[in-house]
Parts: C-alpha cells; structure tokens; sequence
C-alpha cells in the first residue's frame, strides 16, 4: 500500500485543474499492473475528464480488461468516485471489487458494489 500510496501523492501535480482546483489521481490495479490517470479539464467545462476515465484508458490501451482493485486520491480529501466514473469502473469490474478512497489522512474502503447498487448491465 506505501507504494501505491506514494504513487498516488506523486502524481498529484500531473492533474490539470485550473478551473476547480481540485487534482485527482486513480490508479487502476489490473492483472498485475498499474494505470494512473488524473483529472483533465477543459475551458469548455463539460469536455473535462475524470481521473479514473484515464485511468481506465490506459489499461484498455495496454491489453487489460480486469480491474482488481481502484485507488482514488485528492489532497483535498477521499472523494468518492462520480455516478459516470463508477459506472465505467463497473464496465471492467465487479460489485466486489475494492474501492479505495484516500485523502491526506489515509483512506476508506468501499467496493463497486456499495457505491454502484444496480449498475446497468448489457
Ligand atoms: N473528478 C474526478 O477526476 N473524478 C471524480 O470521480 C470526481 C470529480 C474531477 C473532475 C473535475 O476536474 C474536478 O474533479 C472537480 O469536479
């Protein structure tokens, strides 16, 4: 955990957040690796991208399709993932898979399941 810990917190200054100041790192864990994404605004607001959409791309983009485990990271506190975002995380893993939401005190975890109850399925 030190590490994905460690990862999370270093990356913080990667996210591009001019318009809400508020930074946010995902970090993926899927068949034995590791995806970050951070959060990607844009002056036309709603084309603004989560962390944890990057997050995800970069796991399609190098072949996986598994999320084992998700870590979200804010400075400003453990925010939980957004309606979009959980939804996305769902497409590539299950209700049990562990959500960790961390601030700059430690984290709380949740899994998909609890913060996405009846997901939609196709
Ligand atoms: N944000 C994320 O990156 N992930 C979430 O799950 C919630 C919100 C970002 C979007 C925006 O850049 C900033 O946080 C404030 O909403």
């Amino acid at each position: 955990m030190e590490g994905v810990r460690r990862l999370l917190e270093a990356h913080v200054v990667r996210a591009y957040a001019p318009y809400s100041g508020f930074p946010v790192v995902a970090l993926v864990e899927a068949e034995g690796e590791v995806f970050l994404g951070v959060n990607v605004e844009n002056a036309s607001f709603p084309l603004s991208q989560c962390a944890e959409r990057n997050a995800v791309a970069a796991m399609v983009l190098a072949g996986k399709r598994r999320i084992d485990r998700v870590h979200v990271y804010s400075p400003k506190g453990p925010i939980p993932p957004c309606g979009g975002c959980r939804q996305v995380l769902m497409e590539f893993g299950t209700p049990q898979t562990p959500v960790l939401l961390h601030g700059p005190e430690g984290y709380v975890e949740k899994t998909l399941g609890e913060l996405l109850p009846l997901a939609f399925p196709l």
